[in-house]
C-alpha cells in the first residue's frame, strides 16, 4: 500500500508525476495558506507532508499527525516548522538551501540597486504621467554604489554570494555574524568582520541574511534605526519578522533612515492600507527572492527528493535536525 502524502498547494507537473509514482498524493486546492483546521484534520492520516514557508507546522499540527514520517518544505527558511518537536517525534525535515542562493542574492542586490537608483520610484512617476523634469542637475538623482559600505548581517551562503556581487560594483563590505569566518575566507571574499554596533553605525546599506529565530525577532527596530546613518538603506530578503515594520515605516517617513528594499514582510501579502504603500522611499517585492524559473525547478526537485528519502527512513539530502 502506497504511503499518503499531502501537498499544501500544487508544485510543478514533473514533481507531481514523480510523487504520484510512489505515493497517494493529496493536493490542497482551496484557500492559501491552508487553514490550520483543515491541515490539522488532513494531517492525521498522512505519512508525508510538502509545505511552504507560510504554512504553520507547529507542535499541534505535528501532534495530530499519527503516521507522519517526513516534512519537506519548499523553502530554505524553516522558521514555520517546529523542527525541535519534529525531531523529538522522529519526523524527518527537509529544506532547500544552496539551489536558491544565487537567486536570493540577486534579489537582495536588485533591491539595493533599485533603492539607490530609484528605479521603481521613476517607474511610478512615469506611469502616473508625472514625468515633468528632464535631465536636470537634481532630477531623480540617486546614489553611486561604488565606494559605499555594504553591511551584511549574517554571512551565510546568501550573504557571501551577495558580497561577490557587491565586490564587482566596487563596494566596501563589512559583515556581522554569530561566528567570524576564517581570515583566509574573509580575504578571498573581500569582507571585514565587525561588531553589530559598528555594522549598524558604519554601513550605507545593510542587507539582512539571518533566519527568523527568538533571538533575531525584530532585531531591527527603532533603537537600531536611530543608530544607523540617516543616509542609509535597509534591505531585507530574509524574513519579515526580523524587522519591526511599524518602526521601519516611521523611520522611513521621518527620514531617520533614507530608504528600504523589502522582499519579505511580517504578514504576507501586506494589507491594502499598509503604511509602506504611502512611502516613496521603499521598494517592495512580493516575496520573490527564490522565484526564478530555474531555481523554482531545482527547489521542486530537492523538495521531492527530501520527501522520498525521509519517507524511506533516510536523512533528506538537506535535512534539519533528524
Ligand atoms: C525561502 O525559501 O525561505 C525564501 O524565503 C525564498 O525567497
Amino acid at each position: 500500500m502506497k504511503g499518503k502524502i499531502l501537498l499544501t498547494r500544487t508544485l510543478h507537473d514533473f514533481a507531481l508525476k514523480e510523487l504520484k509514482k510512489k505515493f497517494q498524493v493529496e493536493i490542497h486546492t482551496g484557500k492559501i495558506p491552508i487553514p490550520q483546521k483543515t491541515l490539522k484534520s488532513k494531517i492525521k492520516e498522512m505519512d508525508g507532508l510538502i509545505c511552504f514557508p507560510y504554512d504553520k507546522i507547529d507542535k499541534e499540527i505535528i501532534q495530530s499527525a499519527k503516521n507522519l514520517k517526513a516534512i519537506s518544505t519548499y523553502s530554505v527558511g524553516y522558521d514555520h516548522i517546529d523542527t525541535q518537536f519534529a525531531k523529538e517525534s522522529k519526523i524527518r525535515v527537509g529544506y532547500t538551501p544552496e539551489v536558491l542562493t544565487d537567486a536570493t542574492a540577486d534579489m537582495a542586490f536588485a533591491l539595493l540597486l533599485d533603492s539607490l537608483r530609484r528605479i521603481s520610484e521613476g517607474d511610478r512617476i512615469i506611469r502616473k504621467g508625472q514625468w515633468k523634469q528632464i535631465y536636470g542637475a537634481y532630477d531623480y538623482v540617486g546614489l553611486d554604489l561604488q565606494g559605499k559600505t555594504l553591511g551584511i548581517m549574517g554571512l551565510g551562503r546568501i550573504g557571501k554570494t551577495l558580497a561577490k556581487r557587491a565586490k564587482a560594483f566596487d563596494m566596501k563590505i563589512i559583515y556581522h555574524n554569530r561566528k567570524q569566518i576564517s581570515k583566509t575566507e574573509e580575504k578571498k571574499i573581500g569582507v571585514k568582520y565587525t561588531t553589530f554596533n559598528k555594522l549598524i553605525a558604519q554601513s550605507d546599506i545593510i542587507s539582512i541574511h539571518v533566519p527568523h529565530t527568538k533571538q533575531t525577532n525584530e532585531m531591527f527596530n527603532m533603537k537600531i534605526f536611530r543608530k544607523m546613518k540617516n543616509t542609509s538603506f535597509l534591505i531585507n530578503t530574509s524574513r519579515g519578522k526580523v524587522v519591526n515594520q511599524k518602526d521601519l515605516a516611521v523611520a522611513l517617513k521621518q527620514k531617520i533612515i533614507a530608504g528600504a528594499g523589502l522582499d519579505v514582510f511580517e504578514t504576507e501579502p501586506i494589507k491594502k492600507n499598509h503604511p509602506f504603500l504611502k512611502l516613496e522611499n521603499i521598494v517592495l517585492a512580493p516575496h520573490v527572492g527564490s522565484s526564478t524559473k530555474e531555481t523554482r525547478v531545482k527547489m521542486a526537485k530537492i523538495t521531492v527528493k527530501n520527501l522520498i528519502l525521509g519517507m524511506n527512513g533516510k536523512k533528506p539530502t538537506y535535512s534539519i535536525g533528524y
